[in-house]
């Protein structure tokens, strides 16, 4: 069966990765990109697809309820891949009531006029509403705690994730009151092409090629779980074709990383393929700074019902992922280069200054 999707967000860093996996694997599938092109967005993240046939990119905010109508019903969409938020911590700790806007009255909004527009076409058995969302949702791990499952109870730390847990709550509720064929995904930190220079291993390619400091949040041992993209995208893509509504799937890299190793081991590659790094060996840079407020320990992933429900499970090792980053970061300057703009040096300035120890 053909789709027709609406992918919120797309212009963004996991959404623009998803889009174009689409378009490669479904070209007899229509992919309708709304974005309202923030900060975070990029037209040219999704240059290749302009002018493709089954493509269409919208400039538009998914709290606009009239935008989204329209999009659904002349479109004649089945499918919402739902990526479109304010993505990053740090700032929703600057100024969170942008996060509660788009992440839960957004969510709100397309799930309402979602299930007006299923309502409209007689309830068909194929549509699905995909929130894609985060492990962030669980709260902070101790070092031997058990990795997130499905059940784990949501205890979000952050305005972020408070944000994120809202719109997970919203989403079930649909499906639980309404039988609205919803699925959520809370997934661990994903890395790879597209990343914004704001998250932690775009900001510390692009120091360490610019010679700045690399900042480390508090001890360093933070730890992360690590995806890379590509796995991400095949992951939602199980999800889309045979995920069940009503349930929740935790997607993981099963790469688990303390930050200071992290990037450490970014240090090397840089050191390895980068030509011409104003100071070398480049960990040189590494400086500690003050802690994030209200940072998590330790998130993990245990994507076991990925496995054994959908026979999904990640392909690429953090080794090798990192490799592609790191590599990909080096040969596109030019998409970086202007997204550290005025407003993104005044955001690093409060970030950082706030931070240095
Ligand atoms: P991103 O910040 O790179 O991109 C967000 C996109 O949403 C941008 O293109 C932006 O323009 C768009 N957007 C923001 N507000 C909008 C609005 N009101 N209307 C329409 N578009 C709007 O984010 P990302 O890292 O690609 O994350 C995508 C999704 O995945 C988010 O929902 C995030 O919570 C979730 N997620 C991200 C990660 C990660 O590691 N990056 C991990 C787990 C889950
Ligand atoms: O876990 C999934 C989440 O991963 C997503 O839901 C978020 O959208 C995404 O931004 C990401 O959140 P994190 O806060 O984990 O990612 P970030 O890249 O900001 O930071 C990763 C770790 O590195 C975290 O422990 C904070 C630390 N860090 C980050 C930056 C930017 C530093 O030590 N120094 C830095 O300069």
């Amino acid at each position: 069966m053909s789709r027709r999707l609406l992918v919120t967000g797309g212009a963004g860093f996991i959404g623009s990765n998803f889009v174009q996996h689409w378009c490669q694997n479904y070209p007899e599938d229509r992919v309708v990109v709304l974005d309202a092109l923030t900060y975070a967005g990029n037209r040219s993240n999704l240059a290749t697809l302009e002018g493709k046939e089954n493509f269409r990119f919208v400039e538009g905010d998914i709290c606009d309820r009239a935008i989204v109508d329209e999009l659904l019903a002349s479109e004649k969409i089945d499918t919402i891949a739902h990526f479109a938020a304010e993505s990053h911590v740090d700032r929703s700790i600057l100024g969170p009531s942008a996060f509660v806007q788009t992440n839960v009255v957004g969510t709100l909004n397309l799930l309402e006029a979602f299930r007006q527009h299923w309502v409209n076409n007689s309830y068909p058995d194929s549509y699905r509403f995909l929130h894609v969302s985060t492990d962030e949702v669980y709260g902070s791990l101790a070092p031997e705690d058990p990795a997130f499952s499905e059940t784990t109870p949501y205890a979000p730390n952050s305005p972020y994730s408070a944000s994120k847990a809202g719109s997970d709550h919203l989403v079930r509720a649909y499906f639980h009151t309404y039988s609205l064929p919803t699925m959520i995904t809370n997934c661990s930190n994903n890395y790879g092409p597209y990343q914004f220079p704001e998250k932690l291993i775009p900001l510390m390619c692009i120091n360490t090629l610019m010679g700045k400091q690399l900042p480390v949040y508090g001890d360093g041992k933070n730890v992360r779980d690590w995806l890379y993209v590509g796995d991400h995208c095949t992951a939602l893509d199980v999800v889309i074709h045979r995920g069940t509504p009503g349930e929740t799937y935790n997607i993981g890299g099963n790469n688990e990383v303390e930050n200071i190793n992290l990037v450490q081991m970014l240090c090397q590659l840089m050191d390895e393929l980068a030509t011409d790094l104003p100071v070398r060996p480049s960990n040189q840079l590494i400086t500690f700074v003050k802690d994030r407020l209200g940072h998590d320990r330790r998130y993990a992933i245990n994507a076991t019902k990925m496995k054994t429900q959908l026979d999904w499970s990640p392909s690429v090792t953090i080794e090798q992922g990192l490799r592609l980053t790191v590599a990909w970061y080096l040969s596109h300057q030019d998409w970086w280069q202007p997204l550290l703009s005025e407003e993104y040096q005044a955001y690093y300035n409060q970030v950082y200054t706030q931070t240095a120890s």
